[in-house]
Parts: structure tokens; sequence; C-alpha cells
């Protein structure tokens, strides 16, 4: 079971090096998706306090909210709308460095100012995303890319799970 989890200063690419053994850690041998899900945003939130880190999960045609850190948010998203519905619809990255110039952005937080979202893909389908928001502008990059896709990609998702 975890310990504390070691919150370090540095740069952002820094900082991931130091977090995703420890995320690792935290989720080995815990076969729930629900949790593991909720301990990684968790683990995401304390170490970069962003504004909001969640995850949306695919049922039937709507994203339905899932486990996540900060403000209250919105339960709905239909495919194709916002940034996450329009992740999964694209089935790829979304980098949104200012999300008011995002046509259809939904403002869940008005604080919000930038924002990256990973759809979780397995089989080829999208069962779900990662969404994460930022009060500050231009917040996500490549690194944000790189080791957020890989942490959702360590996801075990039972069979069951995706519809
Ligand atoms: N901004 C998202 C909606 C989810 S909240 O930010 C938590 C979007 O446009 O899809």
């Amino acid at each position: 079971m975890a310990e504390d989890l070691y919150v370090i200063a540095g740069t952002k690419e820094e900082q991931y090096k130091a977090l995703m053994p420890q995320i690792k850690a935290l989720l080995e041998g815990e076969p729930d998706l629900i949790a593991n899900m909720a301990n990684m945003v968790a683990a995401l939130k304390q170490q970069f306090n962003w504004l909001w880190v969640g995850f949306y999960i695919v049922r039937a045609d709507e994203l339905v909210l899932g486990p996540f850190q900060g403000p209250i948010a919105c339960t709905r998203i239909k495919k194709g709308k916002g940034v996450c519905g329009t992740s999964w619809a694209e089935k790829k990255t979304l980098i949104v460095p200012d999300v008011e110039q995002f046509p259809g952005h939904i403002a869940c937080s008005s604080l919000s100012r930038s924002e990256i979202v990973i759809p979780i893909i397995r089989n080829n389908e999208v069962v779900g995303v990662l969404d994460v928001d930022s009060v500050e502008y231009n917040d996500f990059d490549e690194n944000d890319r790189t080791f957020l896709t890989e942490l959702v990609e360590s996801l075990v998702i039972p069979q069951t799970f995706a519809n």
C-alpha cells in the first residue's frame, strides 16, 4: 500500500520522472480500475497542482464523469462535443493553449485557461479520456503528452468495463 507521495520541484520533465515510478508502484497489484484511476489523478494533482485532473468514461454515446480531483464538473459530454468529446471522436490527444479559442469548449470552471485531453484507446476504440485543466495559459506541452499517454496506457482495463 502507498506511502506518502514524494513531491519534487524542478522542470516538468524532472517532476514527471520522479512521479512516474511512484504512480506505477501505487497501482501495482491493485486490479480495480476505479481505484487506480482515483489514485492516478490524486498523485497528478498533488505533484502539479493543476486546477482539475480527471477521467471521463465512455458509456454508449456519451462520456460520463469518472474519478477526478478538482472543482465539481459536468457529468456527461456527448461524442464530438467540447475538447473531451472531440478527443474521443478524433481518437487523438488535444493540447489547447487557450480554451477560449477552442470552438465548443465546455467551461466546467471559469478558471480554466488551458487543457490537455488524452484518449484511452483499447482495441482501436476509445474507452475514456484523461482530462487536465490549468489556470495558466499554454500550460501543456509534449512532456505532458508523452508522460500522460504512458500513464493511461499503463491502466489495465477489464474487457467488461468498455462498452
Ligand atoms: N473542458 C472540457 C469539459 C470537462 S471539464 O474541463 C472538467 C471540454 O471542453 O470537453
